[in-house]
Formats: structure tokens, C-alpha cells, sequence
């Protein structure tokens, strides 16, 4: 071709303009295909974050430009058209790439993830973990999902792309790529859970059958302990620091150590009486004069603005949950480790409780301690450095049990037995059973997907 073609043709073809702010006719385009930048909005002037963000809704929050690029994408497409990037998926797992899948879940559909953190895909060295992603403006149905490792290559690629044309298939393995064909995509802006494709597929099916661990239906309930704002004065090893009604006893991660709950001697100097009322401190001469020993809780913030209750903690104590027994679960673990404490304590901050009035709690302690529960983990919540995970009670309720009724007394036994022995195996036969899962899917649930 002569130069001057190739010249007609960039100028006809190309255009230069900004994706975000250029006038393009919406619903035309049958494919858009793209590598987008990667630009937090606080590296952008403040005119120009502010104009994406009222041009683009999915540009929330402290995030990066490349949402937008894929919302705007998904504008232009045609009924039937898809958009195909490759680009970094934190946004399907974060805080702000919320509102974009909030945006997919309800008008379009995922139709592959194709994740390539280990792939040399780019010219130059890039530190976002990239991930292919195909996206189309129709109603959602089944949805690949391929992990790939440093080994996957151009003809894996292509094998990769005839298998997933024909939608009877729903395994596929070739040299450095596992894939697997979810029936469909997660629904609504929480984030979408990741792991191996099988791990997936199974998270799903799970999802699908059962209800989640925290259901009114059942009265169980997940959620996390009290938040004091300043455990210097609140929290204390001395029994007589206020009226003996003033003290509660509280559970905290360093009673969880050896499996079984073993109470340290920590209390909670507690303001609040059985009603959810805040007591006054006139009744309560020695609670006061703890209190008054720790002149920052009125520099708090929850003290300055209602300096009539400057003794409050930041939550609520709920006196009923106190005598429940309650499964407690300790934050940033490699494993789910569900602790019974058979009531008498309230929970601190770092631990989230589950409580129930209709399940056993050895029973449940042995679905929780299985490594299903520890699937649903791994898929749901952010793994830190180091393989330890970030609980969130949103993300706990979202574990999938069976109905407590419909576990057989030979199974609640094993179930209570493998709790006991804190036997993770042995709860993971009983807990599979439980759910009706072929013992062939073992492998998913045995191969961790947390190195520890
Ligand atoms: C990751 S690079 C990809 C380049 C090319 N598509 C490729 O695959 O090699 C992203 C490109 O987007 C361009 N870019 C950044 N902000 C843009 C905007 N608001 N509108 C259009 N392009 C933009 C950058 O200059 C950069 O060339």
C-alpha cells in the first residue's frame, strides 16, 4: 500500500479525540476492542474527574478511568454487540468498580473472564494483573471463565475460543489454561467472587441450591462484635473497674487460640443497660471515675457530637446476644475457624458471631469448619498478603448451607464430632454429604486456593 493510502486511511479510520468526552452515536458499534489506560481519578485535574464522572455513573469513588472506558464501551454497542478488553479485573472485586457491575449485571451480560495474571501478554512490563474480558449488550447466559498460567500461549488461545463456541462443553484443559462454562454470571454490584474455574462453577451450583448461612428464615443471624472507639478505657482485666453490673465479659481473638474458647479474663466497662439505654453516670460513681481516667473518650468524634452521652461506645450493646451461644470467627485467618462459645460473653470488634435459633451449633461449627465454607471464603473475600483473608460479615452471610432440618442425626453427629475433634477433614466428608456433593468435586474444595 502507498503511503499516501495509508495516510487516507488513518485519517478516515482513526480518530483522536478523548474516549470519555467525544460525541459517539450510542448503540452503533457491533465490537469494541481495548486495551484502556489505567488512570486513577486523583492523578486527573480536578475539571476533567469531574467531568467523567458526571458524563460516566460507573466513575465512583477513588478509582481508575478504565471503568469508565468499559461503560462507555458498553454504550456504543448494538443489541447483540460485545465489548472486548484486556484489562486489570480489580474492578470485579472492589469498591468502585461496584457500580460498573451493578451496571453489567442489570443490562448486559458476561460472557468470558479470562483471567492472565501470570501471562506475558504485554511488550513492556505492566503491574496491573490483566484479565480478557468479553461483555455483551444482551441477556445474560452462560459465562466462561478460563485461569490461565505463564505456560498459555497463542495455540492454547485458540483452543480456548473453538471450545467455547459450543455451549454443550463445560470443562476445558489445554497447556497453561483451565477453563469451565458457568450456567450464568453473579448477579447485582456485590463483588464477584473469584478462584479456579472449578471452584467457581461449584460456588455457584451452591449458590444456586441453597440458602445463605445469615436468613431471618432460619433466626440466624451473622455480624460482628462491638466497636468500643477506644479499648484502652473500655476494655479491662480488672473485675472491679466499675459496679459489678457495669462489667460484661468479653470475648476477644486471643480466647479463640487453641479451638476451644478459653476466656483471657477481659471485660467490657459497659454504659449501656439491658434496654439499649445508656446508663447515667451519676448511678455508677466507680464506672464514672473510670471514665474519668481516660479524658480522650470525650475527644472522640461520637462524643463531641452528643456531649450528654461522651461515655457511649461507638455500638451498641445488645444484652440479649450476650447469654446466646455463638460460633466466633476471627479475622484475618488462612482458614475459616469457627469457635463455639456456649454463651456468657459478648463479642469485641474483631470477631464476627453467627447466632441462630434453629440450628445446633456444634452442627453448624462443622459446615463452617469444612473446607466448603472455606470455598465460599476464598471466593468472596480479599486475601491480604501473606494468604490471610479479610472477613466481612456481608460476604460471611453469603455462605451457602442446607436447611438445618434436612441434615440426617447420623450426619449432625459426624458433624458435631469433626467440630469437636476440630478435624477439617473429617467435617469436609460430612459437610459434602450434606450438600450432595459428588465426591469427585473433592479435589475442588481439598486444592486450597490460599497459599499460606
Ligand atoms: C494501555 S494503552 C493501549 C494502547 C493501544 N490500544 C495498545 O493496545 O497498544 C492506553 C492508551 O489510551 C490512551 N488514552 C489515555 N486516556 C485517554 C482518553 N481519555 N481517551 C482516549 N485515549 C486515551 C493512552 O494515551 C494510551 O495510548
Amino acid at each position: 500500500m502507498s503511503d499516501r493510502s495509508a495516510a487516507n486511511l488513518a485519517r478516515t479510520w482513526v480518530r483522536h479525540a478523548d474516549f470519555l468526552l467525544d460525541q459517539v452515536e450510542d448503540r452503533t458499534a457491533d465490537v469494541a476492542i481495548g486495551n484502556p489506560p489505567y488512570i486513577r481519578y486523583d492523578d486527573l485535574d480536578d475539571d476533567t474527574a469531574a467531568t467523567y464522572r458526571a458524563t460516566w455513573s460507573s466513575m465512583k469513588g477513588r478509582g481508575d478511568i478504565y471503568v469508565g472506558f468499559i461503560e462507555r464501551s458498553l454504550a456504543m454497542l448494538k443489541p447483540g454487540g460485545r465489548v472486548g478488553f484486556i484489562c486489570a479485573d480489580r474492578w470485579m472485586r472492589n469498591q468502585y468498580g461496584a457500580g460498573l457491575r451493578g451496571l453489567v449485571a442489570e443490562r448486559y451480560a458476561v460472557e468470558h473472564v479470562w483471567t492472565m495474571h501470570d501471562v506475558d501478554a504485554f511488550e513492556s512490563e505492566v503491574s496491573a494483573y490483566p484479565a480478557i474480558t468479553v461483555l455483551a449488550n444482551r441477556r445474560q447466559g452462560s459465562a466462561v471463565v478460563a485461569d490461565t498460567t505463564a505456560e498459555f500461549s497463542k495455540s492454547s488461545a485458540s483452543a480456548l475460543v473453538k471450545w467455547s463456541g459450543d455451549e454443550s462443553l463445560t470443562d476445558f484443559t489445554d497447556v497453561g489454561v483451565q477453563a469451565h462454562r458457568l450456567p450464568h454470571w453473579f448477579a447485582g454490584d456485590d463483588l464477584w467472587p473469584t478462584g479456579s474455574p472449578a471452584r467457581l462453577a461449584l460456588v455457584e451450583l451452591l449458590t444456586d441450591r441453597f440458602g445463605s448461612l445469615h436468613d431471618p428464615e432460619t433466626g440466624t443471624k451473622v455480624s460482628i462484635g462491638v466497636a468500643t472507639g477506644n479499648d484502652r478505657a473500655y476494655v479491662t482485666k480488672n473485675p472491679k473497674a466499675a459496679e459489678a453490673d457495669r462489667m460484661l465479659p468479653l470475648a476477644m481473638r486471643r480466647d479463640l487460640m487453641s479451638g476451644t474458647f478459653d476466656w483471657q479474663g477481659n471485660y467490657l466497662v459497659n454504659p449501656w443497660d439491658v434496654d439499649g439505654n445508656l446508663v447515667d453516670l451519676a448511678d455508677y460513681p466507680r464506672m464514672a471515675e473510670h471514665f474519668a481516667g481516660h479524658p480522650e473518650l470525650k475527644q472522640r468524634f461520637v462524643a463531641r457530637n452528643n456531649p450528654n452521652r461522651w461515655h457511649r461506645t461507638i455500638d451498641k450493646v445488645h444484652a440479649d446476644l450476650t447469654a446466646q451461644p455463638k460460633l466466633l470467627l476471627q479475622d484475618m485467618k488462612a482458614h475459616i475457624h469457627p469457635v463455639l462459645e456456649p454463651g456468657g460473653f459478648y463479642p469485641h470488634h474483631n470477631l464476627y458471631y453467627v447466632v441462630s435459633t434453629t440450628w445446633d451449633m456444634e452442627v453448624l461449627g462443622g459446615l463452617l469448619l469444612s473446607r466448603v465454607a472455606q470455598a465460599f471464603i476464598e471466593a468472596y473475600c480479599v486475601r491480604m498478603r501473606g494468604g490471610t483473608l479479610r472477613f466481612q460479615a456481608q460476604y460471611l452471610k453469603k455462605i451457602r448451607v442446607p436447611g438445618p432440618e434436612s441434615i440426617s442425626d447420623d450426619l449432625a453427629g459426624r458433624l458435631r464430632t469433626a467440630f469437636a475433634d476440630r478435624d477439617v477433614d473429617a467435617a469436609t466428608v460430612a459437610a459434602a454429604e450434606a450438600y450432595g456433593i459428588d465426591p469427585a468435586a473433592y479435589d475442588v474444595l481439598t486444592s486450597s486456593d490460599t497459599e499460606e
